[in-house]
């Protein structure tokens, strides 16, 4: 499989600071987790390790991180080895089932846009569900399948979304990063998809929650400036429960 993080391990570390990272998407992932002081969490997709970190910073009392890409788990390592964190990363690819435990929750923010076909869609959801107790909890982000392309309204937020194809149930989507010079692709699943494949893996009570702006996003640009991403969000957050049981 071609890695498209291979080259860019470095500048998307510095992508992650972005202003809706920082006051959209990562304050809603932290509200979808809730309180999981002492939990066991696997971060999938864990890329340079932005959410392993919130997880443990959250109180996780052991954070997983896995991503199939070597130079994103590299740059995640070097992260702990600088700020040691006690999180543990490895190199593995989310379609192939292997079980790493048994943990309170798993987040995948990210990883279900890499699924080239419903197939693989469907084992992604499998191999997290074979690592999540029965009750535990899945948090995902995933692109808003109600996203509407075309508008050009991210230009504000430093991104660019162009529509390269299309599959009965998806939409492959180039996203630009202005000012960063690079751009990744992904694959957008219909809503149908998701819950299609959460349910075969297991999982029950999916949730689809849109972003929500910090006080602090608030403060920073006032609400207006944040008007045009919350009426067509790029991303929404995901989450489901494995069936108890
Ligand atoms: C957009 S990045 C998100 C990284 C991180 N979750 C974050 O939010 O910063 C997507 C990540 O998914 C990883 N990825 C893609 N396909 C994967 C797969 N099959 N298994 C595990 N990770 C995968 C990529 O290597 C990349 O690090």
């Amino acid at each position: 499989m071609k890695d498209q993080y291979q080259a860019i391990s470095g500048q998307y570390s510095h992508a992650r600071k972005d202003d809706v990272t920082v006051f959209l998407e990562t304050p809603s992932v932290e509200s979808a987790l809730g309180d999981i002081v002492g939990a066991s969490a696997i971060d999938y997709a864990c890329g340079t390790g932005h959410y392993s970190r919130l997880l443990k910073k959250l109180g996780a009392n052991s954070v997983l991180g896995v991503d199939v890409s070597p130079a994103m788990v590299a740059a995640a390592q070097q992260a702990e080895s600088e700020n040691p964190l006690g999180i543990v990363y490895k190199v593995s690819d989310a379609a192939t089932a292997a079980v790493f435990g048994s943990f309170d929750i798993a987040t995948a923010v990210f990883l279900f846009n890499y699924a080239k076909d419903e197939q693989t869609l469907a084992l992604m959801f499998d191999s997290v569900s074979a690592n999540v107790i029965p009750g535990g909890r899945l948090v995902a982000v995933v692109p808003n399948p109600d996203f509407i392309n075309g508008r050009n309204d991210l230009v504000a937020y430093d991104y660019v979304l162009e529509e390269i194809g299309q599959g009965p149930e998806n939409l492959r989507v180039r996203m630009s990063f202005i000012g960063d010079d690079f751009s990744i692709e992904f694959t957008q699943w219909s809503r149908r998809a998701c819950e299609s494949a959460l349910e075969q893996a297991g999982f029950v009570d999916a949730e689809w929650t849109p972003f929500a702006v910090s006080k602090e996003g608030i403060e920073r640009y006032g609400r207006k400036f944040w008007d045009a991403i919350l009426a067509n969000p790029k991303s929404v957050v995901l989450s489901a429960r494995r069936k108890p049981g």
